[in-house]
């Protein structure tokens, strides 16, 4: 069989389709637990940097094992939950169950999830009973798509520290200033709720003039995103979210006193 002819080229291209089908079948499978393993040190690194953790000079992973505890909280009763480990809890997939999921419609999905978890993880800053800080997942919807990024807010409930995305498709100088350190430091000290107002209604919004405690800047010729970090807060900080969880921290009960005082009673009346 001659170099030039039809069935040796077709033989060799098929040969090299086979091969290089395996090579990057193999690649992808064999790189599996390190993207996955990447992906992991990303969400730490985002939730360091929101909590404002970074700069000590340790790794990442030294800094979150030292002073974050993650717990699972259940959103329709604000307590935490046993029911499943933090460390494997994934609430995308648990937003689609409808064991431990629900579907929204109309003004109830004001981020557009249209499927939202019962339960989130939530991140403790140094210490669990009494954290200085709580990060909190968000997600919602922006002009292109969904973002998905953390919130951080003081032990008091209603502070806020920071907020960052790890995850979006916003325009690169519009919507996607979301990430822009300048942006962010505007959120520090702003305030979720109004003052005086003990409901699980939060205040908190993007302004083209923003003043006071719970209005910060727009974006400027971003509306849309504005808009959906808007919609998405005051979805997730609501009753629908975690707004029952944060109440018991603004009214300064730490869970453990709250699970405390629950026994006691139980103990009393038995
Ligand atoms: C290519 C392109 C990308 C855009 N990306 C965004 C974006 O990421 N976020 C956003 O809110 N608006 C984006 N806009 C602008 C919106 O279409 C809309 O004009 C803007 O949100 C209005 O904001 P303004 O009232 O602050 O000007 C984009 C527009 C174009 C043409």
């Amino acid at each position: 069989m001659g170099n030039n002819s039809i069935k040796k080229t077709l033989i060799v291209a098929f040969a090299l389709c086979i091969v290089c089908s395996v090579i990057v079948s193999t690649a992808a499978v064999a790189l599996r637990p390190q993207q996955q393993f990447n992906q992991e040190l990303d969400r730490k690194a985002n939730i360091i940097q929101v909590a404002k953790l970074g700069g000590s000079g340790k790794s990442v992973e030294d800094v979150f094992n030292e002073r974050i505890s993650a717990r699972v909280v259940d959103m329709q009763t604000g307590e935490y939950t046993d029911e499943f480990d933090p460390e494997t809890f994934d609430q995308f997939e648990a937003a689609t169950d409808p064991a431990t999921g629900r579907t929204l419609s109309g003004r109830n999905d004001l981020a557009g999830l249209s499927q939202v978890e019962n339960y989130a993880t939530v991140y403790l800053i140094d210490d669990p009973e009494d954290p200085s800080q709580i990060v909190l997942p968000i997600r919602g919807q922006g002009l292109w798509g969904l973002m998905s990024g953390f919130l951080s807010v003081k032990g008091d409930g209603n502070t806020i520290v920071s907020i960052t995305y790890y995850d979006m498709s916003e325009t690169p100088g519009l919507g996607a200033e979301v990430n822009n350190s300048r942006w962010q430091a505007l959120w520090d000290g702003k305030e979720i709720y109004a003052e005086g107002d003990d409901s699980l209604s939060p205040a908190i919004h993007l302004s083209k003039s923003a003043s006071g405690e719970n209005e910060v800047d727009a974006l400027s010729g971003a509306t849309l995103t504005s808009n959906g970090v808007t919609n998405m807060l005051q979805f997730w900080l609501s009753s629908e979210g975690f707004g029952k969880y944060l109440a018991k921290f603004r009214s300064g009960v730490s869970q453990d006193d709250a699970q405390n005082a629950g026994a006691e009673r139980e103990s009393e009346g038995a």
